[in-house]
C-alpha cells in the first residue's frame, strides 16, 4: 500500500519510527516531511501537502503526527476528499476505518508512545469501511463538501467512482483568455499566444500535488531551511499536432521537463485510431505524464493516446484540454477511469460535425493558420 506521511517538528520522532515500521512490512512510503525534529515548523505546511498527496490519489491514506494530533486532524480536514481521524487507542482507529471510511490517520506524538502507536497503525490499516448505511452517511459528507466548495476557487472539481477527477481550472486569467481564443476574429498569432498563456496558468493546477523536500541554504543574512522540488520527473506529451501549441507554454514553467510526442490517425476502413508517430522518453515509466491535446471532443484520440501511452508502459498520466464536450469526459473516462482530466471549460455539447459547440473551431488549423 501507497502511504503519505506527514509532520511536524514535534512529530517527526514518531513519524521516523512509524516510517521504519510500514517500511519493513512492505508499504510504500510518500514522505511529506518535516525532515527534522530540531527546527520548528507549522503542522498545517506538511499536513496539507500529505492530505493533498491522499485526496489526489498519490497515495492510498495518510498518517500525520504532531504534539496532539489534533492540528493536524483540522488541517487535513479541510482538504476536499480527506476524513481524517484522530485515534488515541485501537478501537476508535478500527472504527474511524469500518464505519467512516477515515482516509487519514492522525496521531499525538505527545499523548501516544511509539509502541501503542504502531498497534494503532496496524490496527488501522488492517480494517476496511464496512459500507451499507455507512457509505449513506459519508456520502453526505462528500456531497456536502461539493455544494460548499467554495467560490474563491479556481478551480472545481467532480470524480468518477473509480476516482478519475475532472477539474475545470476556473481562475479569472484563465477565462478571460479563453474567452479571447473563442473569438472567431482572433488571428493565428494571438490565438498561439493565448494557447501558450493558458496552458501555462494551468500549469499551476496541475502540479498542486508537486512533492516537495526541505533543505538548507544561506540567505544574505542568515542560514534557513527552504523548499525545492523532490526531484519529481515529469513528461509532457502533446497529442499532434494541435498539442504542440501548448508545449511551449508548460515548459516555461517546467524548464526540466522531458517532451515525447504521439501522433494517430483514424483507420478510414476500421476507424480505429493507429500511432504513427510515438516517441516517449525512455523512462516513461517513472515519469508522471501530461498528455496534452487543446481540445477534448468525441474523445477517441485522447483515450488512444492515453491507450498507447500505458502500452509503453505509462502509468501516472493527467489529460489536460483546453476545451471539453462532456461527451468526451464521458467517453474517455470510460475507457481510462484512473486518469485525471484538467480542462478550462466544460462546453454545451458536439455538434453533427464533431465540433464542440460554442467552443473555438479547429484548434489545429487556427494554430497554425491551415484555414
Ligand atoms: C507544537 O508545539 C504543537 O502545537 C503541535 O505539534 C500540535 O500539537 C498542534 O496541534
Amino acid at each position: 500500500m501507497k502511504i503519505a506521511l506527514g509532520a511536524d517538528h514535534a512529530g517527526y520522532g514518531l513519524k521516523e519510527e512509524i516510517k521504519e515500521h510500514l517500511a519493513s512490512a512492505g508499504h510504500d512510503i510518500i514522505d511529506c516531511g518535516t525532515s527534522s525534529g530540531d527546527l520548528s515548523v507549522d503542522y498545517p505546511d506538511c499536513g496539507f501537502r500529505a492530505a493533498e498527496t491522499v485526496a489526489s490519489h498519490k497515495a492510498d491514506l495518510g498518517i500525520l503526527f504532531c504534539g496532539t494530533g489534533i492540528g493536524m486532524s483540522i488541517t487535513a480536514n479541510k482538504v476536499a476528499g480527506i476524513r481524517a481521524a484522530l485515534c488515541h487507542d485501537h478501537f476508535t482507529a478500527a472504527m474511524s476505518r469500518r464505519h467512516n471510511n477515515a482516509n487519514v490517520l492522525a496521531i499525538g506524538s505527545r499523548v501516544t508512545g511509539s509502541g501503542l502507536a504502531k498497534e494503532i497503525v496496524d490496527t488501522w490499516l488492517n480494517e476496511e469501511f464496512e459500507g451499507g448505511r455507512h457509505a449513506f452517511r459519508v456520502d453526505k459528507i462528500t456531497a456536502f463538501e461539493k455544494d460548499h466548495a467554495s467560490d474563491a476557487a479556481s478551480a472545481t472539481c467532480s470524480s468518477n467512482s473509480a476516482g478519475g477527477r475532472t477539474v475545470v481550472v476556473e481562475h479569472p486569467l484563465v477565462r478571460h483568455k479563453l474567452g479571447l481564443m473563442r473569438d472567431k476574429n482572433t488571428s493565428s498569432k494571438d490565438f498561439r499566444d493565448l494557447v501558450q498563456e493558458v496552458a501555462g496558468l494551468m500549469v499551476y493546477e496541475i502540479t498542486r500535488h508537486l512533492s516537495l523536500e526541505e533543505i538548507e541554504i544561506e540567505t544574505p543574512v542568515a542560514k534557513t531551511r527552504v523548499f525545492t522540488l523532490s526531484g519529481k520527473k515529469l513528461a509532457i506529451v502533446p497529442v499532434l499536432r494541435a498539442g504542440l501549441g501548448m508545449v511551449e507554454g508548460i515548459l516555461k514553467l517546467i524548464p526540466n521537463a522531458k517532451v515525447g510526442h504521439i501522433g494517430l490517425y483514424r483507420d478510414p476502413e476500421t476507424l480505429l485510431p493507429v500511432d504513427y508517430y510515438c516517441k516517449l522518453p525512455k523512462d516513461i515509466s517513472e515519469r508522471d505524464i501530461f498528455v496534452v491535446d487543446p481540445m477534448l471532443a468525441t474523445g477517441g484520440s485522447a483515450a488512444a493516446a492515453v491507450a498507447h501511452i500505458k502500452g509503453y508502459g505509462g502509468k501516472r498520466i493527467a489529460l489536460v484540454s483546453l476545451l471539453s464536450a462532456p461527451e468526451g469526459i464521458a467517453r474517455f473516462h470510460e475507457e481510462h477511469p484512473d486518469v485525471d482530466i484538467y480542462t478550462a471549460a466544460v462546453d454545451s455539447h458536439l455538434n453533427d460535425h464533431g465540433y464542440i459547440v460554442p467552443g473555438l473551431g479547429d484548434a489545429g488549423d487556427r494554430l497554425f493558420g491551415t484555414k
